[in-house]
C-alpha cells in the first residue's frame, strides 16, 4: 500500500496541497481527478520524491520513503510519467526503451573489462526485455524509429513502457489520455488493467471521466489542494456537488 498521510506544501503564499492524505492498494487503480491547478501534479512529486512536502510523509508497504529524494523513491519502486512526456527524443524507440531499464547488478568497469560475457548476456537480456515491452504496447514495428517521430500518444505509450521496463510496485501517471486519440486510449486501458492485474498499485491522474470510471476501483478529487470527495467512480460522478462545482459538468 502507498500512503499519503497529511501532506502540506506551499509555493510561497499558495498552499498547493493542504493536509492530503490518500491510500492506493496493490492490485488496484487510484483515480486522482481535480480541476487545473488543484495539486494533482504536485501530489505525485511528492510521492516521488521530487518535491520535499512541508509536512506529512509518505510510505509504501509500512517503510517510509525519505522525502525529496527521486533516486530513492525510485529504488523503492515508486516510478511516475509526466503530463508533457519525458523522452530521449533523439535516440530511438528501442534506445529509450533500454534507458528505463534498471542497471544491471555488478555493473563496473571491472565486469566490462573481465567479464565481458556475462555483461554481453545481459545486454541481450535487456534488449529481449525491451522488445517484449514494445510488443506489449504496440510499437514494436517502430522500435528504430526516432522517439521524436512518434505521435504524442504513442510517446506517451513508450514513457509508460519505460517505467514498466523497471518493474515499479507503484506506478504514478499523470494525464495519459490528454490528447491522445481514442485508439491508443484503449491500448492505455487494456496495458492498466494487465498492470492492475499484475498486483501492482497504480495512482491515476485524468481528466479523461470516461477514463476514470473505466478503470477506476476507487476516486478522490482535489480541489485548492485539499481532498473534497473520494469513493468509487459511481459514488463520485452520483455527488452533483463534486460534479457541478468542480469538474464542470452539468448534474
Ligand atoms: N513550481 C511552482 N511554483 C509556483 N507555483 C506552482 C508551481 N507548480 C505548481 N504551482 C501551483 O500550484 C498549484 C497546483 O499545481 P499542480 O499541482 O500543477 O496542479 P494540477 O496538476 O492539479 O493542475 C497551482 O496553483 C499551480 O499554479
Ligand atoms: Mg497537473
Amino acid at each position: 500500500m502507498l500512503i499519503a498521510a497529511d501532506i502540506a506544501l506551499s509555493y510561497g503564499e499558495l498552499h498547493a496541497l493542504r493536509g492530503v492524505s490518500i491510500a492506493a492498494e496493490p492490485g488496484r487503480i487510484l483515480g486522482l481527478v481535480g480541476p487545473n491547478g488543484s495539486g494533482k501534479s504536485t501530489l505525485l512529486n511528492v510521492l516521488a520524491g521530487l518535491q520535499r512536502p512541508d509536512n506529512g510523509n509518505v510510505t509504501l508497504d509500512g517503510r517510509t520513503i525519505p522525502p525529496g529524494l527521486p533516486h530513492v523513491a525510485a529504488q523503492h519502486g515508486i516510478g511516475r510519467t509526466f503530463q508533457v512526456p519525458r523522452l530521449a527524443r533523439r535516440l530511438t524507440v528501442l534506445q529509450n526503451m533500454l534507458v528505463g531499464a534498471p542497471p544491471p547488478p555488478g555493473e563496473s568497469l571491472w565486469h566490462l573489462l573481465f567479464r565481458p560475457r556475462q555483461v554481453r548476456r545481459h545486454e541481450r537480456a535487456l534488449h529481449a526485455a525491451a522488445m517484449a515491452m514494445l510488443h506489449r504496447i504496440g510499437l514494436a514495428h517502430q522500435a528504430d524509429d526516432y522517439a521524436d517521430a512518434l505521435s504524442g500518444g504513442q510517446q506517451k505509450l513508450l514513457s509508460m513502457g519505460m517505467l514498466l521496463m523497471g518493474a515499479p510496485r507503484a506506478l504514478l501517471l499523470d494525464e495519459p489520455a490528454a490528447g491522445v486519440n481514442p485508439a491508443l486510449i484503449a491500448r492505455q486501458i487494456d496495458l492498466l488493467r494487465a498492470v492492475r492485474a499484475e498486483g501492482r498499485i497504480v495512482v491515476l491522474v485524468e481528466h479523461n471521466m470516461e477514463m476514470v470510471a473505466d478503470l477506476c476501483d476507487r476516486v478522490v478529487v482535489l480541489d485548492a489542494g485539499e481532498v473534497i470527495a473520494s469513493g468509487t467512480p459511481a459514488e463520485i460522478r452520483a455527488d452533483h456537488r463534486v460534479m457541478r462545482s468542480y469538474l464542470g459538468e452539468p448534474a
